[in-house]
């Protein structure tokens, strides 16, 4: 199937590493012209660079965080100037800190919510007006599965990407008419740099090794495995592309059957 992405202009952002890195990666294959951004201009840049060796295609990598009005507003103004046009945008971002009811304070959700929500909305305030304009937009949010079935001790998480998720829905009846979609993924386990790094922090306060903790998670899925960020990656390109054309409003699970829940 051509997915008839050539040439189409695509921001991913948080994708120096992991599932962003693997979505920017993916619609580079597939012929986008892709900017990333990550809040480490040595991590971002070392990221395109390994990208267009990949795939030998001009990658951009900027710096600018996804809570920060300014930097983003920089980013944007930069794809615009390189690039005049957007058609793509996947909002990612690092996730918020694990936490219960009791140990989260009021500023902890406030960070999350800038950092899971509100850095979404502000990308798709500074593209829609573009996308409008051509008659053609593609937003992909990247959540997880606690937007679907909270997860315990994700209390920040559950919150945030049910927040957004909602948002997501209200924005895409109010532009389907202008021929822009907008979709959520939501992943489950993933093994990424993030997830390993978790494993490990876990397997030493538990006294257990990285393997063994890694097992849990697997186990906690129908696959009995953890998903590779290719595997997020694929559908976000899809979702991104001009053949899922009818698509608007979903949250997708990517997740080997971790949502036990019908919808
Ligand atoms: N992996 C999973 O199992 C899983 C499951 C469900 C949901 N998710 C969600 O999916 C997203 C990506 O997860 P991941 O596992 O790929 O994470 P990861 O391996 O930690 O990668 C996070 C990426 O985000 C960048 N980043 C972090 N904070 C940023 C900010 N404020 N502004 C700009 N860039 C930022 C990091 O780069 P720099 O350090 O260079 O800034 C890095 O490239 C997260 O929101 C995570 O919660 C992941």
């Amino acid at each position: 199937m051509d997915l008839g992405i050539t040439d189409r202009v695509a921001i991913v952002t948080a994708a120096s590493r992991g599932i962003g890195f693997a979505i920017a990666r993916e619609l580079a294959r597939e012929g986008a012209r892709v900017f990333i951004c990550s809040r480490s201009a040595e991590n971002i840049i070392e990221a395109a660079y390994r990208i267009r060796a990949e795939v030998g295609v001009e990658v951009t990598g900027i710096r600018a965080n996804v809570t920060s009005e300014q930097e983003i507003e920089r980013f944007v103004a930069e794809v615009l100037n390189q690039a005049g046009r957007v058609d793509i945008c996947v909002t990612n971002a690092g996730g918020p800190p694990a936490s219960t009811f009791d140990e989260a304070d009021l500023e902890m959700y406030r960070r999350a919510f800038e950092l899971n929500t509100l850095s979404a909305i502000r990308l798709a305030r500074l593209v829609i007006p573009e996308m409008r304009r051509n008659r053609w937009g593609r937003i992909i949010n990247i959540t997880s599965v606690s937007a679907k079935q909270p997860i315990e001790g994700l209390i920040l998480s559950n919150t945030t990407r049910a927040a957004l998720t909602g948002w997501a829905k209200t924005l895409s009846a109010e532009v389907a008419a202008d021929g822009i979609t907008v979709n959520n993924i939501a992943p489950g386990y993933t093994l990424t740099e993030r997830q390993t790094e978790l494993a490990e922090a876990r397997a030493q306060k538990l006294g257990k090794t990285k393997e063994e903790i890694l097992a849990q998670w697997a186990e906690q899925t129908p696959m009995k495995r953890m998903g590779q960020p290719e595997e997020i990656a694929a559908a976000a390109v899809f979702l991104a592309s001009e053949r899922a054309s009818y698509i608007t409003g979903v949250t997708l699970q990517v997740d080997g059957g971790y949502v036990r829940g019908i919808f």
